[in-house]
């Protein structure tokens, strides 16, 4: 084996995606501090007291204490080199997190056992079942009082359409939570106050069939309950599937306590296993393996502004093949030019630091004179490859926006565009007319905040926001279409991309229906991937 396949075969690319406060970002610094990559609880997230440990990178962010981008971040574990891309959060998460999803191999789930699925998840769940990537669900706060989990993986097979397997069963929750039973090892890791630290919990091996033993563990009463789910769950579960699991079919499942630190082990052991090494990418009609010696990568995420004084754009790259060595002459597809990629850094845990190599799997950020777009392809001039671009997601909140002063129209027209460049907005105008006023479509509001500020601190443009009422956009398929000529309800707009795409943005799905029902043959789409 050589030195390049070990370090790709060790690689595990995951993001990691919840609805707020299900618990994500705890149980991330936990993953950081049982690989050691961090040494106290509280370092990773930007909450409003806590240290700023990653991305605060904007004031707007650190005012709110939220973290608007999405960060990234490697360490290692039992050999394995792990790159965890966070998602952010917040209610008003932005097309970034959608983008994030895309750079990863796999997902880990985080939901709340007192709330089960929620909104957040539910949208970016959807996201990943469009890419077919491997889901592990890790079912949460189980040390305060739970849905059952019958109910729970119920709903998660239900409204996701995949399979559950629960490698761990819950034994009671709340005050009388006593641990998990690991159902492949037939043994029970049982919790107490005492696992609060980082102690390593010592697993008991349990015959489920020896009463006395059993009752001295977990006490009668949920012997006898957990011996009746046991069976119920070996009798009627799916079987465990590693391909489906590989394809995304089928969902690990395991409960635990992030803040307690239970569970965490035996989530990571069982989900490293589980889960693939870099996978390869679509170059056209062609896989790219990861194991290619040739270097190869795709721009996923571009964060700009990160020093305001000196203007200075970060841009993402996701390594899909080979190598990558600081200063080797590399190839930009999308702008035909031989490239550098400068200043290239990696999120350790706390620091960002710049770094000589990576490999396939890993993420690096490259200083950007402005030159990238998301989905851009770099690769080693030896060998050309260009990967599938990141489809355009459907933004869920339109605005208008013009300038204040008209005397700054220069400046604007700038400031909107490099900010669509970037991947934070969308824009589009209405049919035969410029950029004199835009027409800004966000997937999360916070967004609209977030491109006034920056108009006002970058660029110095002072702009006039009318929120629009559209929530829905599809963008029409049909080519060298009359959009005039479609029959549709007052209440829905043509409008157009930079790209000159049409596209019609409803306020509610019944306009969308009516769209496809009066006008035979229409074909819209809710993602661009032109
Ligand atoms: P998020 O990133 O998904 O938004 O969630 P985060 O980890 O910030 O957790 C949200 C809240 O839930 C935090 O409490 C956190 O301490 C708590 N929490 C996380 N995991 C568990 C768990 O396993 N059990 C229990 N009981 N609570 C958990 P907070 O009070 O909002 O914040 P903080 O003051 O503790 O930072």
């Amino acid at each position: 084996m050589t030195e390049l396949q070990r370090e790709i075969g060790r690689r595990r690319t995951f993001a990691i995606i919840s609805h707020p406060d299900a618990g994500k970002t705890t149980l991330t610094e936990k993953f950081l501090l049982y690989g050691g990559a961090i040494q106290t609880a509280g370092s990773v997230k930007g909450k409003a007291t806590a240290k700023h440990a990653v991305s605060d990178w904007m004031e707007l962010e650190k005012q709110r204490g939220i973290s608007i981008t999405s960060s990234v971040m490697q360490f290692e574990y039992d050999g394995y080199c792990i790159n965890i891309l966070d998602t952010p959060g917040h209610q008003d998460f932005s097309e970034d997190t959608y983008r994030t999803l895309m750079a990863a191999d796999s997902v880990v789930m985080v939901i709340d056992a007192a709330k089960g699925i929620e909104a957040q998840t539910r949208k970016l769940f959807k996201v990943c079942a469009r890419r077919h990537i491997p889901i592990f669900t890790f079912i949460n706060k189980l040390d305060r009082e739970a849905r059952d989990p019958f109910e729970l993986l119920d709903e998660l097979e239900k409204e996701f359409g995949i399979g559950t397997y629960p490698v761990n069963w819950p034994i009671g929750c709340g005050v009388s939570f006593k641990g998990v039973f690991d159902r492949d090892k037939r043994e029970i890791l049982s919790f107490s106050d005492m696992h609060k630290g980082m102690n390593k919990i010592k697993p008991t091996p349990c015959d489920i069939t020896d009463i006395e033993r059993m009752d001295e563990l977990i006490g009668p009463y949920q012997r006898a309950e957990l011996v009746d789910q046991i069976e119920l769950l070996d009798g009627a579960s799916f079987e465990f599937d590693l391909e489906k699991v590989r394809k995304g079919e089928l969902s690990p499942v395991f409960f635990g306590s992030a803040l307690m630190n239970f569970g965490i082990e035996v989530f990571l052991e069982n989900f490293l296993k589980m889960t693939t090494p870099p996978l390869p990418r679509l170059s056209g009609e062609d896989e790219v393996s990861p194991f290619d010696e040739e270097f190869s990568a795709f721009a996923f995420k571009i964060q700009a502004n990160m020093n305001k004084n000196h203007r200075d754009r970060i841009t993402f790259f996701r390594i899909c093949s080979g190598k990558f060595e600081r200063g080797a002459d590399y190839f930009h597809v999308q702008a035909g030019k031989p490239v550098r990629l400068s200043q290239p850094q990696q999120m350790m845990a706390e620091e960002r630091q710049i770094i000589n190599e990576a490999y396939a799997g890993d993420i690096i950020g490259v200083f950007d004179p402005g030159i990238y777009s998301i989905g851009d392809t770099v690769c080693s001039a030896k060998k050309k490859v260009q990967f599938e671009g990141i489809p355009t997601f459907a933004p869920e909140h339109f605005s208008m926006i013009e300038q204040k002063d008209s005397l700054k129209r220069k400046q604007f027209v700038k400031g909107v565009e490099q900010i669509a460049q970037e991947g934070a907005i969308q824009i589009f105008h209405e049919p035969n007319t410029g950029m004199e006023r835009v027409i800004v479509g966000v997937v999360g509001v916070l967004q609209f905040e977030v491109l006034e500020y920056r108009l006002k601190n970058e660029y110095n443009v002072d702009v006039i926001r009318n929120d629009l009422p559209y929530s829905y956009i599809r963008w029409i398929k049909n080519k060298g279409i009359d959009v005039k000529k479609l029959n549709l309800t007052s209440d829905t707009k043509w409008v157009q991309d930079f790209k000159g795409n049409n596209i019609l943005i409803f306020t509610s799905e019944w306009n969308i229906n009516w769209a496809l029902e009066k006008n035979e043959g229409l074909i819209l789409e809710d993602f661009s991937k032109d």
